[in-house]
This record gives C-alpha cells, structure tokens and sequence, in this order.
C-alpha cells in the first residue's frame, strides 16, 4: 500500500510555507482556469473535490479492529498525533477518516477531540468489540448504539470506617448536568447519548448483508472497567438498560456531542459470560465488514 506518514504537528504552517502556498495557489488557479476550457473531467479535480467534503470519521481502538477496514480504503496516507494514528484515505471517492484510537475513556475522547480539531467530520462511526449483558446476544451479533451510557460514573453512599464497600448502593452521576459539584440534584440521573438517526439509518439499511449473525438496535455501557461478574452485569442490565459493554463508545458519544457532531458506535459482541459465549477475537474482522457497507450507503445517501 502507498502511504504516507506524516506528524500532525508538520502540518502547521510557517510565513514561509504560506508565501509558497500563495504562488502554488496561483498557478494552480491558472492552470484550472485553462482547464476549465476543456470538455473533459480530470481525475486530479475529482481528488481535489473530493478533498473539500467534510470526511467521515471511522474509530477503532485496537490494530484487530482497524486493519481489515484500512485495506478498504483508497489513497491511504498516515498521520499521527501523539499515540493517535490517522489514515486519511477515501472510499468510493468520499474522503474517509480512520483512527486508531487505542484503549479506553481517555484515550477514547482525546482521539475524537485530536480528529474533530483537524478533520472536521462530518459524522462519527466508533467500532470494536463489545462484551455481551444481554443473554440473547450470540458472539458475532452485531449491536447499533440506539444509546451510549457512561458506566464508570457514581457517586457513593457515604459510610464509616468498616461500614464496607457497597457498588450496588451507588448512584449514577451525570458530569455534563451542571457546573457545579455533586449536590447538584441534576446530577443524581443517568446521562444517555442517542446514537444519530441518519446514522442508524444507513445501518439498517444493510443489515441484512450481514451474515453472521444478527444486527440489533441497543444500550452501549463504556468504562474503563471489563466487568466479568455475573450480578454486576445483571445489574448494569436491569438499572442501565445495557445491552453490551465496551470502553470507548461513550467518551466518544460526549465529545462528538459537545461539538455537534453526529455518532454512531457499532459493535459486535466478541464475549458473552450470560451464555457463555467464549472470546473470539475473529468478530473485529467481521464488524469492520458490517461497517464498510454501513459507510458506503450513508455516503451515497449522504453525499
Ligand atoms: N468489557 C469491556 N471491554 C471489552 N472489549 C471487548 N469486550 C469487552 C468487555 N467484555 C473491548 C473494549 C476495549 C478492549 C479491551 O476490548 O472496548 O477496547
């Protein structure tokens, strides 16, 4: 594959650089003046059209979950901010994002807070592997992110020295529900983030391509914790609504909504412990499958 590293920090501009740019914008105003007289379409305006459309952002956290997606992608040049590893590229002709993101709530919302700044997405698609709360759900099932919600947020009940350790006395706290501290009563709820309607759109509208399993509307919990104990997920099933858990979707969900940005977070369940569906980490290939044709039809329904 033909690609091109280069540090998000060599693409600042300096006076000198900009003078340059100046003259190269000039003749190349000249030259698309001169074509502009020619009856026929050139593949580098094309590019240069395709270059001006905002892209869409496609997020995965580990290799398993990118390297199937990039080989689908066109003109693939590499970027990289920090950890942070972006394959600027295209398909169909639409300039399409894919990130890296690595692990994690933190690394999760810096990625999408790096790419928004450079990139301008148009919309988000976050995808991965999920571990399965809601028996149904069959290793290879596939869930769309109906909701994202935050499963490491709480603030506890307060008890004495030896009065214990008590997760399921704690209460949900919602950080965006104030600028203030936790007495706020605003904050006592659980904060959901809709996944976008257009975005969901687009896949269900191929979901019936997929074949490995079923693809199903759902609540997506994220936090920095793989939770492996039956009654903890039982209860994050019962209070939450969560249909599988990961640790990303909802730091994703929060930054692309502070700035307005459409998301989606799409997994596949790769673990199940409510019916003993056991690790198979072959679903990361089969979801970035499922979401190429989620993103070609929402470009061509988007373009
Ligand atoms: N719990 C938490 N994270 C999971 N992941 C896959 N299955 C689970 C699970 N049961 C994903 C996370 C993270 C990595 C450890 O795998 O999103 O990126």
């Amino acid at each position: 594959m033909n690609t091109r590293k280069k540090g998000l920090a060599q693409l600042k501009f300096g006076k000198r650089e900009l003078k340059k740019f100046g003259a190269f914008v000039s003749i190349t105003a000249m030259s698309l003046t001169l074509l502009a007289g020619c009856n026929f379409s050139s593949p580098s305006i094309k590019t240069a059209q395709a270059k001006e459309e905002k892209p869409l952002l496609i997020q995965g956290a580990m290799q398993i979950e990118v390297e199937s997606f990039l080989k689908k992608l066109k003109h693939v040049k590499v970027e990289e901010s920090g950890d942070f590893v972006f394959y600027r590229g295209t398909i169909d002709q639409y300039p399409v994002i894919l990130a890296k993101t690595g692990k994690g709530m933190e690394n999760a919302a810096a990625c999408t807070a790096v790419a928004i700044e450079h990139y301008h997405p148009k919309a988000i698609i976050n995808e991965g592997t999920a571990g399965g709360h809601d028996p149904n759900l069959r290793v290879f099932d596939i869930v769309l992110g109906k909701k994202t919600v935050n499963m490491g947020s709480f603030i506890t009940e307060i008890k004495g020295k030896n009065e214990g350790i008590h997760p399921t006395q704690w209460r949900p706290m919602d950080l965006m529900a104030a600028d203030g501290s936790e007495i706020n009563p605003d904050s006592a709820k659980i904060r959901y983030y809709k996944g976008d309607k257009d975005l969901l759109a687009a896949a269900d509208a191929v979901k019936d391509q997929y074949k490995k399993g079923k693809v199903t509307e759902g609540t997506i919990g994220s936090s920095d914790v793989w939770n492996n104990e039956m009654d903890r997920i039982q209860w994050f099933h019962d209070k939450f609504g969560t249909s599988a858990e990961e640790m990303e979707g909802f730091a994703q969900a929060q930054i692309a909504d502070e700035y307005h940005i459409p998301f989606l977070d799409i997994r596949i369940i790769s673990n199940n412990l409510t019916n003993g569906g056991q690790y198979n980490p072959n679903t990361a290939v089969s979801c970035q499958d499922y979401v190429y044709h989620v993103v070609k039809k929402y470009i061509s329904e988007n373009k």
